[in-house]
């Protein structure tokens, strides 16, 4: 037979990092996804922890290669931005590797002080505190400091804010500050310059005028995030050294500036095919630091940034049954899944995004063009080709071809999408109410002994039941 999905995806793609088949059965990171639904049945969340601290041991790496290659001599500083995934495990996993954290919001705060009450965190621990913040927010983060923990830096988005810290901090208590600039967006966005930040030509005589005659506020950090993303585009290598030179021209006014905080934004793999070229990327930014500062007659910063997708993206994935095959014309071939794209991947939704979506078996099926249909009723929950920006080829539900009818004994056909792990549920409000009433699935760790390799699964949450949401939503129990 030469029609096989096996077949179309081998002439086609290059085997892709952390995905293989075998006897026809898809294998995420070595973890056979067929046993997993085996074992606890679809949908089914799966979180791959050692994948986390793999991806920030890789940014550490390639930070260190940029700083030898360029002879770069400071700090790099790897911070977690806790609102691309704020569960337990994500954070616990990620501070296995000596790094800090990005903060949002007021409850943030919280999660911080759990963190430390379990010993995950210690006073100096960077706590980078971004957002636009109401009184509370600013009074928790004055609380940290106030308490000893040296180095929470809140950044400021408004002129007004710091203000607000002269209230809450204690007399004699010292704060470091950063300001966040607000970049200038893309040409093709809605808006000229980010909601976010101080603005370029505010942020210099805000410092002399303010920050320098109060001397319990050092400011030592410069802090952009570039909407876009970190992206080999000339957009992105124009806003980058258009920031770098405000961070100069601060500098020669500011000494006590000593650090920049480059923000999130670094990419992550959603197709199949697709190659990130990290070590240029990463590269060029410490190039474009160092060149930057020496041209203008500065001392070079410590870098951090503030990785959330890079960080969990890749660990995640979501499996699915196909629950039938809906032909609605003659063209058009449906497959129905027993859970929500809508509800479960909110990007797809909300942003249109792209995800990595793999069959989990029947790859020696011939394959058809379909559209996956989510199980809400709204006309909105599905996933197409014009979405997968490709045609979306899958398998026949059966090994005979599309004309044959399911047969009721036959294995069903599981799908997963990939690198799923940021912002998903932080979106859709894990297990809270959802459309069509569907409940968050349940959720699977995966965790691999680094010593003999074996593979341990435990289930961190089983799907949502009917009660939690009635619950939720007053019913008398
Ligand atoms: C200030 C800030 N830092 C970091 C991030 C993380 O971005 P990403 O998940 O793309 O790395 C965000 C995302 O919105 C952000 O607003």
């Amino acid at each position: 037979m030469t029609n096989r999905y096996i077949d179309l995806i081998e002439q086609t793609f290059d085997p892709a990092e952390g995905f293989k088949v075998i006897d026809g059965c898809l294998y995420f990171h070595d973890v056979s996804l067929k046993a997993l639904i085996d074992q606890y049945g679809t949908p089914l969340r799966i979180t791959y922890l050692p994948k986390i601290s793999s991806q920030i041991q890789k940014a550490k790496r390639l930070f260190q290669l940029a700083f030898e290659k360029h002879q770069y001599d400071k700090q790099y500083r790897y911070c977690f931005c806790t609102k691309s995934s704020h569960f337990s495990f994500v954070l616990e996993e990620a501070l296995k590797n000596n790094i800090h954290i990005e903060t949002s919001s007021n409850y943030d705060i919280d999660l911080v002080y759990n963190l430390y009450q379990h010993g995950k965190i210690n006073k100096d621990t960077f706590i980078i505190c971004n957002g636009f913040k109401p009184r509370e927010y600013i009074r928790r983060i004055s609380g940290l400091i106030n308490e000893g923990h040296r180095n929470v830096i809140p950044v400021i988005d408004n002129m007004e804010e710091l203000h607000f810290y002269t209230k809450y901090l204690q007399p004699e208590v010292e704060c470091k500050i950063g300001i966040r600039v607000a970049a200038e967006e893309e040409p093709t966005f809605e808006f000229y310059t980010s909601r976010l930040g101080v603005r370029y030509k505010d942020i210099i005589p805000f410092y002399e005028n303010v920050v320098k005659k109060n001397n319990r506020f050092q400011l030592k950090m410069l802090h952009f995030f570039i909407n876009t993303g970190i992206k080999d585009e000339t957009y992105y290598w124009n806003e980058l050294v258009k920031l770098l030179q405000m961070y100069c021209d601060l500098k020669k006014v500011c000494p006590e500036l000593t650090m920049l905080n480059i923000g999130g934004g670094l990419p992550i793999r959603y197709a199949f095919d697709s190659n990130i070229d990290y070590e240029y990327l990463i590269s060029e930014i410490v190039y474009q630091i160092k060149e930057t500062c020496q041209r203008e007659g500065v001392d070079t910063p410590d870098i951090f940034t503030e990785f959330g997708n890079f960080t969990v993206g890749e660990s995640g994935a979501i499996v699915f049954s196909v629950l039938a095959e809906k032909h609605q014309n003659d063209r058009e071939s449906w497959y129905m899944l027993d859970g929500s794209l809508m509800t479960t991947l909110p990007d797809i939704y909300g942003i249109k995004q792209r995800f990595i979506l793999l069959p989990v078996n029947k790859w020696k099926n011939p394959y058809q063009t379909v559209t996956i249909g989510g199980l809400s009723c709204d006309g909105n929950d599905f996933y197409s080709s014009k979405l997968h920006r490709n045609n979306l080829y899958l398998p026949c539900l059966n090994a005979g071809g599309k004309d044959l009818p399911m047969q009721d004994d036959d294995e069903k056909l599981y799908l997963g999408f990939f690198h799923v792990g940021a912002y998903q549920e932080s979106l859709s409000g894990y297990g809270g109410i959802k459309h069509c009433l569907l409940p968050s699935p349940k959720h699977v760790l995966v965790q691999r002994n680094p010593e003999t390799g074996e593979i341990s699964t435990q289930l961190f949450a089983p799907e949502q039941n009917a009660a939690s949401m009635l619950n939720i939503l007053g019913y008398e129990m």
